[in-house]
């Protein structure tokens, strides 16, 4: 197989497969997070470069799935909800991912789909800021953010401005006494570009406005730092960097001097001041609860908590420098190999995914998953490769980056069956 891509000599200096491969076994024998990649059920044979988008399966899931189902459900039945803390799940747990994000306990709670979680953090937003009516929203948001924005305007009677990242500070400036909440993810689903939480969280406040961070592609991938931005709302999905697996429950943000003002829109009986009261009309319930709506996937969650361990230990720093030195690495790589990339180059802007443009991003993918690199595609033109520290190696990295090579030199992805579409992509 050709190694000549990567062997491009590239502005007079070389950049050879050979020395990538000897920098990346450097790398990977000196990883302090080397150990953490035994958390986690990768197969033989692949790469597995999709984290940001279903994680991996950490090895602590499948007993705790056994234990859930055979002893838990099977054998204590309805007895679990107060033997095995089944109730307090969604608050056990959102307290474990408020350590991953950076929220002292009390402020997450897991549950629901983001998507669930947006719409009850926007309504309540608006809630929280009367008299102002105007949501600012990225119009390169993931979209669903966008729809749920526009039904809470919708039914709210409130506008949705799609204002992009750059121009925010400068909009809440000169109008921001409208604005009741910015609603922006944290990192760019599709060019990995990381926001500045802290100085758009604090033009909001400047503006007496209020900040919700998607949190989907920075939960547990680097340090996110809730409390110390003095974010208001966030929401996060389970299933990215975390690992909770498919359909993992989200969890959702409310900053503890908010909690008593939080006003979901969804008003379930899990989160009511007394469920068990039975009572007809609807008390929030003081703390955090109050984001709890109805009953919560028990299997899913429990998947997702024997997840977090993986994290037992791991210093978020430590996790946030590993994850600029494998994409600094693949972005040489790709750019070694003549491809233009999307993400930023400064770190302070990146999250931990890089998108490398092509025209044929489809067929070039399926080459890539057809011989064990798993990315995928967003649209119109982003091979889109995610890098999770506690399971990717250096080494990963520069294999990778040599297959996309080989691919593209000798025009493997031309091939017919690479033609076909899948549904999910
Ligand atoms: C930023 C962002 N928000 C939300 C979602 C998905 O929302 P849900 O978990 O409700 O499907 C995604 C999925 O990739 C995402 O990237």
């Amino acid at each position: 197989m050709s190694d000549s891509l990567l062997n491009v000599v590239a502005d007079g200096s070389s950049a050879h497969l050979s020395s990538f491969r000897t920098r990346a076994a450097e790398l990977d024998a000196a990883d302090p997070l080397a150990h953490v990649r035994e958390r986690f059920l990768l197969p033989t044979g692949v790469i597995y470069l999709d984290g940001n988008s279903l994680g991996a399966l950490p090895a602590a899931v499948p007993e705790a799935l056994n234990d859930a189902v055979h002893r838990q459900w099977g054998t204590d039945l309805i007895r679990s909800w107060n033997a095995n803390g089944w109730w307090e799940a969604p608050a056990r747990i959102g307290d474990s991912i408020g350590a991953i994000v950076g929220a002292a306990p009390g402020q997450v709670v897991c549950g629901d789909s983001t998507s669930v979680q947006i719409f009850n953090a926007i309504t309540s937003a608006l809630r929280m800021r009367p008299g102002r009516t105007v949501v600012l929203a990225d119009p390169d948001s993931f979209p669903t953010d966008l729809y749920l924005a526009d039904s809470v305007a919708n039914l709210l009677g409130a506008e949705v401005r799609r204002v992009p990242v750059a121009d925010v500070a400068g909009v809440l400036r000169a109008e921001g006494d409208a604005v009741a909440v910015i609603a922006y993810n944290h990192v760019d689903y599709r060019s990995g570009e990381l926001r500045d939480m802290r100085g758009l969280t604090a033009a909001a406040h400047d503006a007496g406005a209020l900040a919700m961070w998607d949190l989907c592609h920075s939960a547990g991938a680097f340090p996110v730092d809730l409390d110390a931005n003095a974010v208001d709302l966030a929401v996060g999905c389970g299933y990215k960097y975390l690992s909770g697996g498919p359909g993992a429950p989200a969890f959702v943000y409310v900053a503890e001097r908010h909690l008593a003002d939080f006003a979901p829109a969804l008003t379930g009986w899990h989160g009511h001041a007394n469920p068990f009261g039975m009572e007809a009309g609807y008390t929030p319930a003081p703390g955090i609860e109050r984001a709890r709506i109805g009953t919560p996937p028990l299997l899913s969650m429990l998947a997702l908590e024997a997840a977090l361990g993986a994290y037992e230990g791991v210093d978020m720093r430590a996790v946030r420098a590993k994850g600029l030195a494998l994409t600094d690495l693949f972005i040489e790589c790709v750019h070694a190999l003549g491809l233009e990339t999307l993400t930023p180059a400064e770190h302070a802007r990146r999250g931990s995914q890089v998108a490398v443009r092509h025209l044929d991003p489809h067929a070039v993918m399926a080459a890539l998953i057809d011989r064990g690199v798993i990315g995928d595609v967003r649209p119109p033109d982003v091979l889109r490769f995610g890098f999770n520290p506690l399971y990717i190696g250096y080494a990963d990295v520069v294999e990778a980056a040599r297959l996309l090579g080989d691919i593209l030199e000798t025009k493997a992805y031309e091939d017919a069956r690479y033609a076909v579409r899948a549904t999910v992509t």
